[in-house]
């Protein structure tokens, strides 16, 4: 929503209480702006007291966005010219706002006064004036390809396994991969828990399907990868999450469940690579 500061609209910024006076606004700012707070828009009745304080204020705090304007409201075009409006007190601090922004080099007029309406926004320092071709024609600027970060972050067209993806940590691989665009195979040693998640996946229209296997087993870890590259073609993605831990002390620690833990976490790990790399 954007942020309009002063008497534009009270909805808009709550925190410029009424009545909407200069002074009112600058108190307002002055809290804003220790807040970080930036304004699309500024409307600063120069006829009133204090316009430049609050103008000063604005600009000094940076509280004004990038492609911000602020829109100055001063005694008409007519009435500056008239000699009786500029030595009366509102000409005066009329003419004052408009001097101090025409000696202000952050700001340039981009709309020709209006009967009293002077539109500003910030200028670029000169020794950044180049030109918005010269500025895109950057690939950091433009994005690779012209393609921005999370889009070249998608996953889309793209093939994932998860082994472990029943529960905890895999079955959040599996939601993350599926919701940046892969296609997932929930693979987990329990069939019931890998269909749940692959079931979670479909009700947010990512394409899964779920895969019971032992990835301790050559045989179980070749037919996860070779149904997968006969359904979907490919590979591109190997989350291989599965992993064991018994818990114990090591002086405790069985040579049975040391193998297990190996066989699970080392030896099916390297299978899976291996296997995956080999189709
Ligand atoms: N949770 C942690 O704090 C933590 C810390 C460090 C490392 N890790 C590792 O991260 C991985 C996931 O952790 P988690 O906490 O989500 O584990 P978890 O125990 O909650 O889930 C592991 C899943 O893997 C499945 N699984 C177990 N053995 C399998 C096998 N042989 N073949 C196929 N599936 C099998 C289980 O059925 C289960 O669904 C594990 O490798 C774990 O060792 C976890």
């Amino acid at each position: 929503m954007p942020r309009v500061t002063h008497s534009v609209t009270a909805a808009i910024n709550p925190a410029c209480p009424q009545p909407f006076t200069i002074d009112a606004a600058y108190a307002a700012s002055i809290k804003l702006a220790a807040s970080g707070e930036q304004y699309d828009m500024v409307f600063i009745d120069a006829t009133e007291e204090n316009p430049i304080n609050y103008y000063n204020l604005i600009m000094n705090s940076n509280m004004l966005k990038m492609d911000g304007v602020i829109c100055v409201q001063n005694v008409s075009a007519n009435e500056t010219r008239s000699q009786e409006h500029i030595n009366d007190e509102m000409g005066l601090r009329s003419q004052e706002m408009t001097d101090v922004i025409n000696a202000d080099t952050r700001v340039k007029q981009v709309a020709l006064p209006v009967e009293g309406i002077t539109v500003i926004k910030r200028s670029p320092p000169s020794h950044l004036a180049a030109t918005m071709k010269e500025i895109a024609a950057d690939d950091v600027f433009r994005g690779l390809n012209g393609r921005c970060i999370l889009d070249r972050l998608r996953l889309d067209g793209k093939v994932a396994y998860v082994t472990g993806g029943g529960q905890g940590i895999g079955r959040a691989f599996a939601h993350a991969l599926g919701e940046a665009g892969a296609k997932v195979a929930v693979v987990d040693l329990v069939l019931e828990k890998a269909e749940a998640v692959a079931h979670e996946l479909h009700l947010k229209g990512i394409q899964s399907v779920a895969m019971t296997a032992d990835i301790s087993k050559e045989k179980d870890v070749k037919r996860v990868v070779d149904t997968i590259v006969t359904n979907w073609g490919k590979i591109d993605i190997a989350c291989n999450n599965a992993g064991i831990n018994m818990n114990s002390a090591s002086e405790n620690t069985t040579l049975d469940e040391w193998d297990k833990t190996f066989d699970v976490n080392l030896r099916g790990l390297f299978m899976c690579c291996q296997v995956r790399v080999k189709n």
